[in-house]
């Protein structure tokens, strides 16, 4: 029997109502903040991954999947989704839009070719805003508020927003510098990604995986002690509005992000619920001031996040907080004999063709069954058709919350309904 691809998996309707509310809510919240949809397209160029997410991270060097296709291009299914947005952003000169920034949001299925995990997919649907064409403290506050907002307005409590500079690009050289001065005499001690690495992007160091717990990792020099004077003021500016909007925050050194891009501030948010499992982070983004220029595109910077729609159902389970189920079907038609099968057919397609939602049974089950399957479908009015129905076109339509019933004709019956 052929499977679900590892990592993957199928949503079923018993879930699938969870997902469109969380859909509708994040598209509601965008809305607030101004922020519109972009589409891109599930794969792009391998190239673009690999300079603007850098060669030499994990997602690049282990996680992509790339192929070659029948015109020998190698193209990628996208692991994240701000390298294809700032693609669009140049490809479609929005530098030249009138308002900037250019606030984009997308809701859409990643790809990561990683160890499957409580919270980790190869397929991943991703939520994640771009702010792009102003550098202003006032816009990264903006998306951590919205990045805060999303997560309470489902009710979540157990979270712990942690934030960074990574400074500009001069500040980051020379922290680079430190870091493989501190590095370099043991640098033997380490993993082999590890000793790539200080060549490549000492950065990552601080983020392996294996070498977490080294000695070294924990003595490494701070980020912020290689500031320089504006790097420092724009993190204390962001930290001090962070501040007056009661956003709660810790400083964390360390936080340096699995992407290349990034410059100044950085943030992930982290679920500290009970039961929650062993991947805490719910959501990551921050700010990329050179990204665009490396790109070849405008002198733009821009700042957003991402978060996964897996990572916050489990963190609402987690925490105990149940999605409101949707409200089911209208009307549910019972049958009585195959001339009222016929009949419910016709008064469906009218039904539906009035915006009324609607359903019957069709598998000639006892009148028992049928209005079982109308609770199952939470049916709010059902009718009975059988014979004297059929004869007098008039129907018992019954309120299944309050058990009252009215008798209508057919036709009243659909415009009572369509009038409710
Ligand atoms: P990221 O930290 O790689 O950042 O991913 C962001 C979020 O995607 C994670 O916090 C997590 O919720 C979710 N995620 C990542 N991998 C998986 C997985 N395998 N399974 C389930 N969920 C996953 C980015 O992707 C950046 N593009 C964020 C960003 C936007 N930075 C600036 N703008």
């Amino acid at each position: 029997m052929i499977q679900v691809p590892r990592g993957t998996q199928d949503i079923l309707p018993e879930e699938s109502y969870k997902w469109q509310y969380i859909e509708k809510k994040l598209h509601e919240i965008a809305k607030n903040y101004n922020y519109e949809e972009i589409r891109t397209p599930m794969f792009e160029s391998t190239d673009l991954f690999v300079r603007a997410v850098g060669g030499s991270t994990d997602i690049v060097n282990k996680e992509m999947y790339t192929f070659k296709d029948k015109g020998d291009r190698s193209l990628t299914l996208r692991p994240e989704g701000t390298a294809p947005v700032v693609r669009s952003y140049i490809e479609n000169k929005m530098q030249h839009n009138v308002e900037q920034p250019v606030k984009l949001f997308y809701l859409a299925p990643m790809f990561r070719y990683e160890r499957k995990q409580k919270g980790r997919y190869r397929q991943f649907v991703q939520f994640g805003v771009e702010a792009i064409g102003v550098e202003d403290p006032l816009i990264d506050v903006e998306v951590l508020s919205m990045l805060m907002n999303i997560y309470r307005s489902f009710g979540l409590k157990n979270l712990k927003l942690v934030i960074n500079s990574i400074g500009d690009i001069e500040s980051r050289n020379e922290y680079n510098k430190a870091l493989v001065e501190h590095f370099s005499p043991r640098i033997d001690e380490f993993c082999n990604d590890c000793q790539t690495r200080i060549n490549t992007n000492p950065m990552r160091i601080l983020d392996c995986k294996v070498d977490r717990d080294h000695e070294l990792v924990k003595t490494a020099p701070r980020m912020y002690d290689y500031l320089n004077d504006e790097s420092k003021a724009y993190f204390e500016t962001v930290k001090a509005k962070l501040d007056e909007l009661n956003i709660n925050y810790e400083v964390d050194y360390n936080l340096v992000r699995g992407l290349d891009y990034y410059t100044h501030t950085a943030f992930e948010l982290m679920s500290d619920a009970e039961g929650f499992g062993a991947i805490t982070t719910l959501c990551g983004g921050g700010r990329y001031n050179g990204l665009l220029e490396m790109m070849d595109g405008p002198d733009k910077t821009g700042i957003g996040f991402a978060l996964s729609i897996e990572r916050l159902l489990l963190a609402l389970e987690a925490e105990g907080i149940e999605i409101p189920k949707d409200k089911g079907i209208d009307l549910y038609i019972c049958t009585m004999t195959d001339e009222a099968r016929n009949a419910a057919g016709t008064l469906l397609h009218k039904l539906r063709s009035r915006n009324i939602s609607a359903d019957m049974d069709y598998e000639n089950r006892k009148l028992k069954a049928q209005m079982k399957d109308a609770d199952r479908k939470n049916a709010q009015y059902t009718i009975v058709l059988g014979e004297d129905e059929l004869d007098s076109r008039q129907a018992d339509l019954k309120n299944m919350e309050t058990g009252e019933t009215v008798k209508l004709s057919f036709d009243d019956i659909i415009n009572t309904l369509e009038e409710l």
